[in-house]
């Protein structure tokens, strides 16, 4: 597609997805014709396949993403598959055509066109399937580094878990079975209950029937977990602070309610023992990994996709023309699947 900009020059132009200023995704999200822009020194211009809805872009695009700062008109999208087109300047690890994920720390894979440095390019093997493949890095790593890496929780001991009928929490459930490690499941919902235990969730729990901690010391003992992971925060962040044993870990790695953890609110629990809240945040861990541990965490990856224990189920496709269905399905109670946007359909 082409059109004149200012100086009449001609131009390619694509479709992006941007936002002027943060607010509910629904309202500031625009789709919007701009150049297609050109990779420089080290960089990669790729076309985009598929991007996921992920609760992290639209964190970002509401303002409350802190590791990212959005200069407007701001694109967004974090995740996704894509080919390669042009090589910039430097670039020899690639090739014109190859499929690769991407993971684009500064947004912008809401788009047909994504340039991004070479380095944050994960290839792929051919036979994962493009839905995988644009879930390959954000969900997938994090769920192996807070569990085998950041809490390394041993073999034999229970992991907490909130959110867990999440595609992250999903794969936490397959990966701890695989790995001997029982879960314990907090879910909002009682029709989610069935389907995480098919999973394997050893114990799974509804929050609005009682309170969590009392659920979990039913089930892992009066002493408590000593390992937990929560995205949600507020009243269930609280109570599962509440379930955790004396020398206990919990990580909070999201905010899906945006309400405080109140940790003092019973003082039994930080007036003795040692009780650790801790942040996890993909984007410190990734680039602290060397060379080594970067690439073993891509083999696991594909080691467990191929496996099926790390799998994102692909819920419904949408064209860049309809985000304003796409983001209201992606936050959807109860939704089944990961929602992609399609920049091509
Ligand atoms: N810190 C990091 O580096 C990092 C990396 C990856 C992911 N994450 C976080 O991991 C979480 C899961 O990501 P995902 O892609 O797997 O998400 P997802 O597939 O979109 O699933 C979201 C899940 O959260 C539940 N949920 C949504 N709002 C809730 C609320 N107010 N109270 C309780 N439960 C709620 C939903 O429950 P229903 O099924 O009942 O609708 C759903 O199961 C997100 O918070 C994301 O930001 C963080």
């Amino acid at each position: 597609m082409l059109f004149d900009d200012v100086v009449h020059r001609k131009v390619e132009v694509m479709k992006a997805i941007r936002f002027a200023r943060h607010g509910e995704p629904s309202e500031v999200l625009e789709v919007e014709d701009v150049p297609v822009p050109e990779p420089g020194e080290g960089q990669v211009r790729l076309r985009i396949l598929a991007t996921p809805v992920n609760p992290s872009d639209l964190l970002y695009v509401r303002g409350f993403y802190a590791g990212v700062q959005a200069r407007f008109p701001a694109p967004v999208g974090f995740e996704g598959v894509g080919i390669v087109d042009v090589l910039g300047p430097g670039v020899k690890d690639f090739t014109s055509g190859q499929r690769v994920s991407v993971v684009n720390g500064q947004g912008g894979n809401w788009a047909e066109y994504a340039v991004v440095p070479a380095t944050d390019l994960f290839p792929v093997p051919d036979e994962i399937p493009d839905e995988q493949v644009a879930s390959f890095v954000i969900n997938p790593a994090s769920a192996i580094l807070m569990v085998r890496r950041v809490l390394a929780v041993p073999k034999g001991e229970w992991l907490l878990q909130s959110a867990a009928g999440s595609e992250l929490g999903r794969m936490v459930i397959r990966m701890a079975k695989c790995d001997g490690v029982r879960t314990v499941n907090v879910v909002r919902r009682r029709e989610s209950v069935a389907e995480l235990e098919a999973l394997g969730a050893d114990a799974v729990i509804v929050s609005t029937e009682g309170p969590i901690d009392e659920q979990v010391r039913e089930i892992v003992g009066s002493e408590g977990v000593k390992y937990a992971i929560d995205p949600v925060v507020g009243e269930t962040g609280t109570q599962m602070f509440k379930a955790l044993h004396e020398d206990g870990r919990m990580l909070v790695y999201g905010s899906l309610t945006g309400e405080p953890i109140r940790v003092g609110e019973d003082p039994r629990y930080i007036l003795a023992g040692r009780r650790t809240l801790e942040v996890y945040w993909l984007g410190y861990w990734l680039p602290r990994l060397t060379d080594a541990e970067r690439r073993q965490l891509r083999e696991d990856i594909v080691t467990l996709m191929r496996e099926g224990i790390i799998e994102t189920s692909p819920g419904r496709k949408y064209s860049l023309d309809d985000i304003g269905e796409a983001v209201a399905q992606a936050e959807q109670k109860g939704r089944q699947g990961k929602v992609f946007l399609v920049p091509g359909k």
